[in-house]
């Protein structure tokens, strides 16, 4: 019988703290109408001092585990996406397993910036089709706050932190029906953040700070989630009319409105999150996938487009029937 992986339970985490536009705009030279025309961001939570990528995800991860309604101690695999782990090693997957009491499971975490929720979740799905795994735990967590240079109006007014997982489970049932996944290391000097642990004489400056060349990496995220689109349904020999909700990765509502053009999907079908949250990385495709299924938007058996576009460059989507 043919294997699918299955959604069984979402979860999601946003840290206390709201820092608004408004506030962002006392420390540099932007203001609220310039953020929110060209972005679609009016505010994004900000993790506390104690908070880290870890502590996120357990609390997302717990509560995609009470949706599945299963023991923690099920889960074969836990994949774990960030660019923001706690430690160099061990990996954030093993922190959340330790924490989660999983003694039996293996535990990995993937970097692939933005795209890094929907290359987690493509791993995922190879592991439970080939039949090495049923359930799957697949979060993604981030402390964007912490990379931010909080000078530079062109990065600070974007990214915010948070953290969203879903559990997997193998059926026979269709579930994710498939996923792509794709990268260029051409563009490194469009959007990147040098890891100061290892920095040389020549980039120590830099080092620790996001650092983007923002309308250039624009005009890629609109082309490349444009032929992404084109991949999907072709793949699926699927038409635009088929899908009843895009779940895009949350950086700016300009590039989100443009995925939606193209699929001729009105913005009602478009699960947007940014406003009140910015741009999570790989956290933001879990989160708006949480809040469109605990909402009750996205319904049983619909048509689910998620997509993610980020550094690399890394870009990705998957088709998932709910
Ligand atoms: O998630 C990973 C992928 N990341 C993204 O997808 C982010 C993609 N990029 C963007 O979202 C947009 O490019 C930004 C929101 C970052 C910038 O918007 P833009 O429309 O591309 O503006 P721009 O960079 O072309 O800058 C236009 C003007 C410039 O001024 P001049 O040179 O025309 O005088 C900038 O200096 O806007 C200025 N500017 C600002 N003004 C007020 C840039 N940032 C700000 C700001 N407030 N925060």
């Amino acid at each position: 019988m043919k294997r699918f992986s299955k959604i069984i339970g979402t979860g999601g985490y946003l840290p206390e703290t709201v820092r608004t536009n408004e506030e962002i705009s006392q420390h540099v030279d932007t203001s609220d109408s310039w953020i929110y025309e060209r972005t679609g961001i009016r505010s994004r939570h900000i993790a506390a001092e104690n908070e880290t990528s870890t502590s996120m995800a357990e609390i997302a991860a717990r509560q995609a585990i009470d949706a599945a309604q299963i023991e923690a101690g099920e889960i074969d695999l836990i994949i774990v996406a960030t660019g923001t782990p706690d430690r160099v090693y061990p990996s954030t997957a093993c922190l959340l397993q330790q924490r989660l009491d999983i003694q039996n499971c293996v535990s990995f975490d993937i970097q692939a910036a933005c795209s890094g929720a929907i290359f987690a979740l493509s791993i995922a799905d190879q592991y439970i089709k080939n039949g090495a795994a049923d359930k799957v735990l697949v979060v993604g967590s981030e402390i964007c706050s912490r990379l931010v240079d909080w000078s530079d109006r062109g990065t600070c007014i974007l990214f915010g932190d948070g953290a969203g997982a879903i559990l997997l489970d193998s059926a026979d049932e269709e579930g994710i029906l498939s996923t792509h996944i794709h990268s260029d290391g051409e563009y490194e000097d469009l959007l990147y953040c040098p890891n100061p642990q290892v920095a040389t004489e020549e980039n120590k400056d830099e080092a620790g700070f996001i650092n983007m060349r923002g309308n250039e990496v624009f005009k890629m995220a609109v082309n490349t989630l444009g032929r992404i689109v084109d991949e999907t349904l072709a793949a699926n020999g699927m038409e635009k009319t088929e899908i009843d909700w895009l779940v895009p990765h949350q950086a700016n509502t300009r590039i989100i409105a443009a995925t939606a053009r193209k699929l001729k999907m009105s913005m009602d079908q478009v699960i947007v999150t940014l406003e009140n949250q910015g741009n999570t990385s790989s956290a933001s495709v879990l989160l708006a996938l949480n809040e469109g299924v605990r909402d009750g938007r996205i319904q049983r058996g619909q048509v689910v487009l998620l997509e993610a576009f980020g550094a690399g460059f890394t870009w990705g989507s998957a088709l998932i029937k709910y």
